[in-house]
């Protein structure tokens, strides 16, 4: 079993550089079967869920060359699978996104029903609806969903609630089909309009993606491209996070300072000093406590969800209470209960959170829950006075690239260690 063991109390104090966003390349690598030649991805983050999509592929007879460490290539020509392996699929969310990429190159998909982390109830109703009103049909058995089309032809399709994941597999369902597709009620995170520009680079006529109407005229074909995804705005943000809750003073590189907004006008208000630049954020945070604030999830541009556990581990330190609301996921406050053992004052009553800000945050053993949650007790270890040790880290590790250097980088007392794990401990005994 691996471990992040902190010890709190530096500032952070540097320049921190930021990776390729993990949810546009986990759609980005499925869609690269589409293509008829090899495409080129730079900026691929370094971390497990793409590893997993990556393992995905070879299995099903892709090449992927590792060209270096972000940068990848992918040569899909000779898949001729079209069930994606069971237990690599259920072990993350976005490998739903082969349902949509292998029902338009080959009018078939057998994939697993996705897993990722656990934050409530996550049907993927609106996705079969999509695949359902292009002229497929499906099943759910075994813990496999099974989508078959004779053909497909290009619809209008209206979303019953905003959603990522079904905008972009409706997206690459439809953008091989014969006829127009129209998306209402489309999401409009920035990784949605990189998925759209990655296809058009290789051919596709997509029109619309960051708006909530997206038109999709299918093409024959798609070619190889060469292609950069862009910067991962909630593990700026997560960084922008700790450097505030430290006091620090810290250089985010590689961001596109438009799509941090939603963090920045937050983390401003609370007192936080931002300066941006063309590429880069820089953040001054202060020994004070910052103001208290009020704050609500929301699709973008709303104030993003996996931020959420972020801030809140800034506003326990923060003066007077604090109101978060989580309105995208049924259970996202899975990390309250680790940071109370840190001394936090947050009470959770369904989809709300109420933080008194308290004076200090001691170190405690805790254990990540999932991903971002993992993350809110990395900044809590940050601030917090002694040592912290989070087990379950593998959640961090799915989604952020070497997060313990980059934090020793810009001065944190930040390490992983291997230390025995209950079946060992068992065998010991
Ligand atoms: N929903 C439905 N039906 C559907 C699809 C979604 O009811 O068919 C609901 C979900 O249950 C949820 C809401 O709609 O309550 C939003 O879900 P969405 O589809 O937008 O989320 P997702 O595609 O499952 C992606 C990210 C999440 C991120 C959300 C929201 C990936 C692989 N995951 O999930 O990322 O929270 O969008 O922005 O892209 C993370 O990175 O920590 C993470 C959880």
């Amino acid at each position: 079993m691996e471990k992040f063991i902190i010890s709190g109390g530096n500032k952070l104090k540097g320049d921190i550089l930021i990776s390729g966003a993990k949810n546009a390349a986990v759609a980005i690598i499925p869609a690269a079967i589409l293509a008829d030649s090899p495409c080129i991805l730079e900026n691929v983050p370094n971390i497990n869920d793409v590893t997993v999509d990556l393992q995905i592929l070879s299995e099903m007879g892709a090449e992927v060359k590792v060209l270096n460490k972000n940068t990848i290539q992918i040569d899909a020509k000779h898949i001729r699978d079209t069930a994606v392996p069971y237990e690599m699929a259920r072990s993350i969310r976005a490998s739903y996104y082969f349902l949509g990429t292998l029902l338009t190159k080959f009018n078939h998909a057998k994939v697993s029903m996705p897993g990722g982390c656990a934050l409530g109830d996550r049907p993927i109703d609106q996705h079969l609806k999509c695949f359902k009103a292009l002229g497929s049909n499906y099943s759910i058995e075994h813990g496999m969903v099974e989508i078959t089309a004779d053909k497909l032809i290009g619809t209008q399709i209206y979303f019953d609630k905003i959603t990522v994941g079904a905008t972009i597999n409706a997206m690459l369902a439809a953008v091989k089909v014969d006829g127009l597709t129209i998306l209402e009620n489309a999401a409009k995170e920035p990784h949605i309009v990189d998925l759209a520009n990655f296809l058009n680079s290789m051919g596709a006529d997509i029109m619309g993606a960051g708006t909530d109407v997206i038109k999709i005229r299918g093409v024959k074909k798609l070619k190889g491209t060469h292609y950069t995804i862009i910067p991962d705005q909630i593990e700026a943000g997560t960084y922008m996070v700790a450097a505030a809750a430290t006091g620090g003073d810290v250089t985010i590189r590689n961001v596109i300072p438009k799509h941090l907004e939603p963090i920045s006008s937050k983390l401003s208000k609370m007192g936080v000093i931002i300066e941006e630049r063309d590429d880069s954020v820089r953040i001054v945070g202060k020994d004070e406590p910052y103001e208290r604030m009020n704050l609500k999830t929301m699709p973008h541009p709303g104030f993003p969800t996996d931020m959420q556990p972020q801030f809140a581990a800034l506003l326990t330190l923060a003066g007077g209470t604090s109101i978060i609301t989580e309105s995208i996921y049924e259970d996202r406050f899975r990390y309250v209960d680790e940071l109370r053992r840190m001394g936090a004052d947050i009470s959770v009553d369904g989809k709300v959170a109420v933080i008194e800000g308290v004076e200090k945050l001691t170190g405690a053993p805790v254990k990540a829950a999932d991903l971002r949650a993992g993350a809110a007790l990395i900044i809590a270890g940050l601030s917090a006075k002694g040592s912290t040790e989070i087990e379950d880290i593998y959640h961090i590790e799915r989604g952020y690239e070497n997060m313990a250097g980059k934090l020793r980088a810009v001065g944190a007392d930040i390490v992983k260690r291997k230390f025995p794990g209950p079946d060992a401990i068992r065998m010991a005994l």
